[in-house]
């Protein structure tokens, strides 16, 4: 993998961890009375210590290429980090996947217990709109409502939690979905997150329509490239070096186009996905200026955990 970008990937997740460290600090903030220690702990445990923060490097980066300073993109970042952390908190609840383990530790239900990682993710959720909305997000208040309705759309019924649902539902279907219907399912649960992170870039940078529609693009393509990397690992890599349980795919009877497709033709789909995405990038910002997002794109594809 390129040096410099998994040295900006690093760097730009150390500032992430330490903007929602001081963002889940105990002390309470303007208009709360207190937070309630356990559950801060379990939101903590949801938030903090892992993950690759895509999501926020994706919002970084993408309004870096119009100028941006990473602080600046921060709390967008972050806050699109914290849905990601309640999504991931939900996903493995027992009514939901049913998963013990998570970045390498407990998941919240296991390390706490059901109710609080209910609520934990409940409080990531609404505190991901409370960042987005806070004036120190962005002095112009057009940008936040713009960011806080994009965010809305990307995670709740016609986003993330509307393709949660339908992954669910396919589990126990008679017969599988089909191809189209797996595309569907993906770029609601997992590409709406992820296209949100470059649109909320481009927003904060201030691009262009044209820019907007391709760096959108950029970002449902990648987010599709990213499942179906997330549905192979979970095939042929392991706990250890995923941080989280492998074969449960299969156990459960998850629709995945590696289930429908094999191994090969999800792999082809995959990078050709990774190709529209550096097409539409370059459609978007062309030359040297996207060589980062590049490499991103070509992370999603290639990688490990
Ligand atoms: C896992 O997302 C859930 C999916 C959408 C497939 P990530 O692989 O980005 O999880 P973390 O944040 O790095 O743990
Ligand atoms: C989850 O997809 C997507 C989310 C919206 C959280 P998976 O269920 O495949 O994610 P993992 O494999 O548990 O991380
Ligand atoms: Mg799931
Ligand atoms: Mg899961
Ligand atoms: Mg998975």
């Amino acid at each position: 993998m390129d040096e410099s970008f998994e040295q900006r990937l690093s760097a730009a997740g150390e500032s992430v961890e330490q903007a929602l460290g001081a963002l889940l600090s105990p002390e309470p903030r303007p208009g709360e009375r207190c937070r309630p220690a356990r559950l801060l702990e379990a939101m903590r445990h949801a938030a903090l210590g892992g993950g690759k923060r895509l999501r926020p490097f994706l919002v970084i980066e993408t309004a870096g290429l119009f100028g941006v300073t990473p602080a600046a993109a921060m709390r967008a970042a972050c806050a699109v980090e914290l849905v990601h952390c309640y999504s991931l908190v939900h996903d493995d609840l027992p009514a939901m996947d049913d998963d013990d383990l998570r970045r390498g530790r407990p998941t919240v239900h296991k390390a706490f217990d059901e109710a609080s990682a209910i609520l934990a993710g409940d409080s990531l959720l609404t505190y991901a709109f409370e960042v987005a909305a806070d004036p120190a997000t962005h002095p112009d208040p057009s940008v936040r409502a713009s960011l806080v309705l994009m965010l809305a759309q990307a995670s709740g019924l016609g986003g993330m939690a509307g393709g949660q649902a339908l992954d669910l539902e396919a589990e126990r279907r008679a017969t599988p979905l089909s191809i189209e219907e797996v595309i569907e399912m993906q770029a609601m649960k997992t590409g709406a997150l992820l296209a949100h992170a470059v649109e909320a870039g481009a927003l904060l940078g201030g691009a262009s329509p044209a820019q907007t529609a391709a760096l959108s693009r950029f970002g449902r393509a990648i987010g599709a490239a990213f499942q179906i990397a997330d549905d192979l690992l979970d095939h042929r890599s392991d706990a250890t070096t995923l941080g989280k349980r492998t074969g449960k795919d299969a156990a459960r009877n998850k629709a995945t186009l590696v289930s429908l497709l094999g191994f090969s033709a999800a792999e082809r789909w995959r990078d050709a996905l990774i190709g529209d995405a550096v097409a539409a990038l370059n459609e978007a910002v062309p030359g040297p200026a996207a060589a980062t997002l590049t490499a991103a794109a070509h992370f999603v594809a290639g990688r490990r955990s």
